[in-house]
């Protein structure tokens, strides 16, 4: 690393290593996934008590599950013994995790409940304090499960901020108020870093060029026209197109917006993505489709088909995207030139219901996404995890 971090971002340009720099990423696991709210699942993916699923945050692999009180909680899923992965399934329904190596058993709050041959670790062993050790904090928005390495810190709302009124209108799209998800999580991944695709999710700039054999003419008129605005908010990126209309139910190309909750949670129309990142050039994604309560069966298969058109495995939309990273990242290998420019808009941008807005192509989004993120790799270091 040649620069100091508040060097990196500059008003309108950030540094290549921003992207490249394994020491970035690491730092990057540790200043914000380690004490930010990171997203780790739906409630609808966990509804009855026993439920679990299992996901990251940063590098921590996870068990959510649903107690028998109906609350949730997030459990390290590691060991306490000798320290591999407790849990390998993705999801289920289970009161207890075995580990493979031992046979030590816990309860799914986390308990340490069974120990073979006890005896051979004498008076000293404390069952008490081997347990799972949770995740600090666990709380939920609109049915939005979050997890934070940090005991002390904002709260969800706080960190949430003015994007809690977007995803209010989002479950408001279901008539009970209340989204499901189709059955099934997609999954990709691509050899790029874990910020192009939070950029890019709020990035219609990019619409009318890299999707210009995928857009309809009628829908491309309306990207030209520049209607509808982006949103730095709070750290988190909205693409707000709802002066087109509303929220579509049937999650067609129009209206609604998209919303990016850093650090790894996108919302777009008929989608939930969690980006998880693996590597400094390495990314996966997992997408789940969004079911509303109360609607007849054809809504909710035009949501799942359009989704599986534009963003399946063969997309018409995300073939593009993933290609696209996958080339900023061969782009960004070469040190000759060191720049991104991310200052479009700058000269037009202005506050507006107090955040900062601007017009439909421009990158005020991505600008304050990377001011929060400078913020938080400026910040200090988390404190130790304590063992339960
Ligand atoms: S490593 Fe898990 S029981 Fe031994
Ligand atoms: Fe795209």
């Amino acid at each position: 690393m040649t620069h100091a971090i508040e060097d990196l971002i500059q008003t309108g340009s950030i540094h290549r290593s921003v992207y490249t720099d394994p020491a970035i990423f690491d730092l990057e696991m540790e200043r914000i996934f380690n004490t930010t709210w990171v997203y780790i699942g739906h409630a609808q993916e966990i509804p009855e008590p026993g439920d679990y699923k299992t996901t990251l945050i940063g590098k921590h692999p996870i068990i959510v599950s649903r107690l028998a009180d109906g609350s949730v909680t997030a459990l390290i899923n590691r060991c306490r013994h000798r320290g591999p992965i407790v849990c390998q399934h993705e999801r289920g329904n289970s009161k207890h995790f075995r580990c493979p190596y031992h046979s030590w058993t816990y309860d799914n709050s986390g308990k340490l409940i069974g120990v073979p041959m006890p005896q051979g670790y004498g008076a000293s062993f404390d069952r008490e304090a081997l347990g799972l050790v949770k995740v600090p904090r666990v709380a939920e928005y609109q049915g939005f499960i979050f997890g934070c390495m940090t005991a002390v810190g904002p709260t969800l709302e706080d960190h949430l901020g003015g994007i809690t009124r977007f995803l209010d209108a989002y479950v408001q799209t279901s008539p009970t108020g209340k989204i499901e998800l189709f059955e099934g999580t997609q999954k990709c991944g691509y050899n790029g870093n874990w910020k192009y695709q939070l950029e890019n999710g709020v990035d219609p700039y990019h619409v009318g060029a890299l999707h210009l054999s995928a857009v309809t003419p009628e829908a491309m008129q309306i990207y030209r026209q520049g209607r509808g605005c982006v949103i730095a908010m709070d750290g988190h990126g909205v693409t707000d197109h709802t002066d087109w209309g509303p929220m579509p139910v049937d999650a067609s190309l129009s209206g609604g917006f998209n919303l990016v909750i850093f650090p790894n949670l996108i919302v777009l129309r008929s989608q939930i993505r969690t980006v998880r990142p693996i590597a400094v050039n390495r990314t996966e994604i997992h997408t789940n489709v969004v079911k509303l309560q109360n609607v007849p069966d054809e809504v909710n298969l035009r949501r799942i088909r359009d989704q599986e058109f534009e963003f399946g495995a063969a997309g018409t939309f995300f073939t593009d995207d993933l290609e696209i990273f996958e080339r900023t990242q061969e782009g960004l290998q070469s040190g000759a030139v060191e720049w991104l420019v991310f200052s479009r808009g700058l000269d037009r941008e202005e506050m507006k219901n107090g955040y900062m807005t601007g017009t439909m192509s421009d990158e005020t989004q991505h600008r304050g996404m990377y001011e929060n993120w400078k913020q938080m790799m400026m910040g200090p270091k988390t404190p130790a995890l304590a063992a339960e």
